[in-house]
């Protein structure tokens, strides 16, 4: 608290709270600098600069998307008038099946919106390969994927566009927020047009562009967040070890493998139950843990596909998305956070025998 108090005086004595103020364009510097990004574009938040990166790239008709991620992601195509078309997840890390892709282009088909899910890179190196051959634009939802790397490089300078959400629970905040990266000069400008009104000068307006513009007192939280950034994944490391190891004999229980060639941000430890072998099913095991005033998050359970704007769509139906489907109904995911302690860690661990 005491560290944002100078932060706050700053604003004060600037005179300036929004409009890319001196902290606005700092932390997009700092960001660039940081991630090792061309071009990093700031957000009110993450659902506006989903919705803002399908605008810039001018994406129409269908869209390419999982099932299996936050309502953002698919009510950002549904904000743009773009149809959902829902692909099934690999069962190794609950990212979209890039080998189910194929299957499901049209000639309406513009896009690919797959989801870093829990900041696990998708794979993208197979996704482009796709994408290039159809001739299709990829953007990736990166929500949960700040700071991770993939082979040494920065996970958003992948596909055309990575949208970036610094909401409260994510590992790098500024209370609500987001971004887009992007690899060149102009496509930044389009985009700082866009989420300005459209204003492209004092008197021409390029776009009916929205208000998504992140303010002052946002980006200076965001500058003294990324002070404590390394040591706070150090101990979000430190949880996801002592789970790994608590877990890793439990029948019934599993985790995701750690994947390679990554530099992970530790953002989420999910846990699957396999009703069977555990001997309790999931629900009966989340209202266990909750009784025992623990908080797990059944991410992503329901299904984005279960909701009702887009049930009715073809690509919905459950027997569509059966790995989706499965993943959905045993997971929870553990509390995980720079300042839980061990012994609430053993708590948690304790809940499980
Ligand atoms: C995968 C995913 N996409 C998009 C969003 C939306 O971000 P925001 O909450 O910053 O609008 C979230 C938010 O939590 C998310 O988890």
């Amino acid at each position: 608290m005491q560290e944002f108090v100078p932060y706050l005086t700053q604003i004060w004595d600037n005179k300036i709270l929004t409009n890319n103020g001196p902290f606005h364009k700092q932390l997009e510097k700092e960001l660039a600098d940081f991630l090792g990004v061309p071009h990093i574009s700031l957000f009110a938040n993450g659902t506006l600069a989903l919705v803002t990166a399908l605008q810039v790239l001018r994406i129409t008709g269908e869209v390419i998307t999982t099932p299996y991620s936050f309502v953002a992601t698919t009510h950002s195509l549904w904000w743009n008038n773009i149809k959902p078309v829902f692909v099934d997840i690999e069962p190794e890390f609950g990212n979209l099946d890039p080998e189910k892709i194929k299957a499901a282009i049209t000639p309406k088909t513009t896009a690919i919106l797959p989801v870093h899910v829990y900041g696990n890179p998708c794979k993208v190196e197979r996704i482009q390969e796709i994408a290039d051959i159809y001739g299709l634009k990829v953007i990736y939802d990166a929500a949960h994927a700040f700071g991770v790397k993939h082979n040494g490089q920065c996970i958003c300078n992948y596909g055309d566009l990575s949208i970036l959400s610094f909401h409260a629970t994510k590992v790098f905040n500024t209370m609500e927020g987001g971004a887009i990266v992007c690899q060149d000069a102009a496509t930044k400008k389009r985009i700082d047009y866009l989420k300005n009104f459209g204003f492209a000068g004092e008197t021409t307006v390029m776009a009916p562009g929205i208000n998504s513009k992140m303010n002052e007192m946002q980006a200076a939280l965001g500058l003294l967040q990324l002070k404590h950034y390394h040591t706070n994944i150090q101990k979000r490391e430190t949880i996801a070890k002592v789970y790994r190891k608590g877990l890793a004999n439990l029948k019934g229980i599993s985790f995701l493998p750690e994947p390679e060639n990554t530099e992970s941000n530790f953002a989420y430890f999910p846990v699957f139950v396999n009703e069977r072998e555990y001997g309790m099913s999931r629900d009966q095991l989340y209202e266990k843990l909750k009784q025992n005033n623990i908080y797990g998050r059944r991410y992503f359970y329901p299904l984005i596909s279960e909701f009702p704007m887009y049930k009715g769509l073809d690509s919905a139906k459950p027997s569509n998305l059966p790995v989706a489907e499965k993943i959905a109904s045993e997971v929870i995911c553990l509390p995980i956070y720079p300042d839980l302690k061990q012994t609430e860690l053993i708590k948690i661990l304790d809940n499980f025998i």
